[in-house]
C-alpha cells in the first residue's frame, strides 16, 4: 500500500506522458512555450509500463490516469493504454486531454482499454477559445467530445476553469450545453499553477461565484459526502437529474484530507502532490537497476513524506517550480 503519516492511502495514479502541449492556456503556458524536457529525460514507454505494473502489483494503486501536458502528442499512447489494460489486477484507465487529437484516436485508445476521458473546455465561444488558448482550435476540441462519446469512452467529463472578464458568466450556458449533449461538467477554480507566476487570489472565480451564477438558471440539489469520497469534485443534481454537474474547489474548499492521489512525472518524479515542492526520482531508481522492491521502497517512502495539505491558504505557500503542464492535472 501507498500510506501517508495522515493515515491517507493512494489509489489513483497520475501519470504525465509528456510537458509538451499544443494549446498555450494562459493560466498554464506562455505564449512562447516552455523549455520541454529533453528525450533522454523522458522515462521510456517500457519504463512508464514497469512503474504502472509495481503500481498496480505492489502498491495498490486502482486507477491509473494519463495526463500531461497534452498526452496524445506521447507518440506510444495507444500501446501504453493496451499494455496497462493487461496488468492485473486490471487498473481502471482514463485520460486528462485538450481533446484536439481525440477524432482520430478515440476508438483506437478505447480498443486498447481506455475507460473514460475527461476533456478540458473552458468556453464555447471560439473567439475566447482563441484569447484563452492563444490557439484557433475550439472546432477541433468539440469534435474530439463527439468521438469520444460515440467510442463510449464515457462519462466524458468536461473541465471548465473560469476567469474573471474571460469566460466567468459561461457556467449557465456550459451546463446547458454539456446537459444536451450528454457530458458531465465540472467547473474548477483557478489555482496557481502557471508558468508565469501570475495568479492571483483577489478576483478568482470562486465555486460560490460559481454556484451561485448556476442557480440562476437551473436547480441544484447536492449529493451527499459519501457519494463524493475521495472525489474532489463536490457534486449536484442539475433540474432533479439525472445530469450532475461537479465544482472543484481546490483553492476556497480544498480536498487534501481525502486525497488519494500519487504523481508521476513524465521525467520520471514521484509527487505527492500537485503543489509539492519535493520529488522523489524514480527514473535514477529504475536506471541504475533497481529491482521492482526497491522502487516500490522507494515510493512508498515518497508517500510517507506526502503533506497534510497543499497550504494555499498559508501566507508562506510558495508556488511549485514546475507549472501545470509538467506536473499533470
Ligand atoms: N488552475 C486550474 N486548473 C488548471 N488546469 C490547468 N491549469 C490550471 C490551473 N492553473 C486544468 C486544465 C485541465 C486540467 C489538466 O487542469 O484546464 O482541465
Ligand atoms: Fe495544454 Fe492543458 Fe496547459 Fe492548456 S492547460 S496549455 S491544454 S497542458
Amino acid at each position: 500500500m501507498l500510506i501517508d503519516t495522515y493515515g491517507r492511502v493512494a489509489k489513483d495514479l497520475r501519470v504525465s506522458l509528456t510537458d509538451r502541449c499544443n494549446l498555450r492556456c494562459t493560466y498554464c503556458m506562455p505564449e512562447e512555450g516552455l523549455r520541454w524536457l529533453a528525450k533522454p529525460d523522458l522515462l521510456t514507454d517500457d519504463e512508464i509500463v514497469r512503474l504502472i505494473d509495481i503500481a498496480v502489483t505492489a502498491l495498490g494503486i486502482e486507477e491509473v490516469r494519463f495526463t500531461g501536458g497534452e498526452p496524445l502528442l506521447r507518440p506510444g499512447l495507444v500501446g501504453i493504454v493496451e499494455r496497462a489494460a493487461a496488468l492485473r489486477p486490471r487498473p481502471l484507465i482514463s485520460l486528462t486531454t485538450n481533446g484536439i487529437g481525440l477524432k482520430r484516436t478515440a476508438s483506437a485508445l478505447k480498443a486498447a482499454g481506455l475507460d473514460r476521458v475527461n476533456v478540458s473546455l473552458d468556453t464555447l465561444r471560439a473567439d475566447v477559445f482563441k484569447t484563452l488558448t492563444r490557439r484557433d482550435r475550439h472546432k477541433d476540441v468539440i469534435e474530439g467530445l463527439v468521438a469520444a462519446r460515440e467510442a463510449g469512452l464515457t462519462p466524458v467529463k468536461v473541465n471548465s476553469v473560469l476567469m474573471p472578464g474571460l469566460n466567468e458568466d459561461e457556467a449557465p450556458d456550459l451546463l446547458a450545453w454539456a446537459v444536451e449533449h450528454d457530458y458531465e461538467l465540472r467547473l474548477i477554480e483557478q489555482m496557481p499553477l502557471d508558468a508565469q507566476h501570475g495568479w492571483k487570489r483577489d478576483g478568482m472565480i470562486t465555486a460560490g461565484n460559481i454556484l451561485a451564477s448556476l442557480r440562476t438558471r437551473f436547480a441544484l440539489t447536492a449529493e451527499g459526502e459519501e457519494i463524493r469520497g475521495s472525489a474532489p469534485a463536490a457534486r449536484w443534481l442539475v433540474d432533479g437529474g439525472p445530469h450532475r454537474v461537479g465544482v472543484i474547489a481546490s483553492v476556497t474548499r480544498p480536498f487534501c484530507s481525502a486525497c488519494d492521489r500519487t504523481r508521476l512525472t513524465a521525467d520520471g518524479q514521484v509527487r505527492t502532490c500537485l503543489f509539492a515542492r519535493e520529488e522523489t526520482d524514480l527514473r535514477a531508481a529504475l536506471r541504475a537497476g533497481a529491482p521492482d522492491e526497491e522502487v516500490a521502497r522507494i515510493w512508498r517512502l515518497a508517500m510517507w513524506g506526502k503533506k497534510a495539505g497543499a497550504g494555499l491558504d498559508d501566507p508562506a505557500f510558495v508556488q511549485p517550480d514546475r507549472p501545470m503542464s509538467a506536473i499533470g492535472g
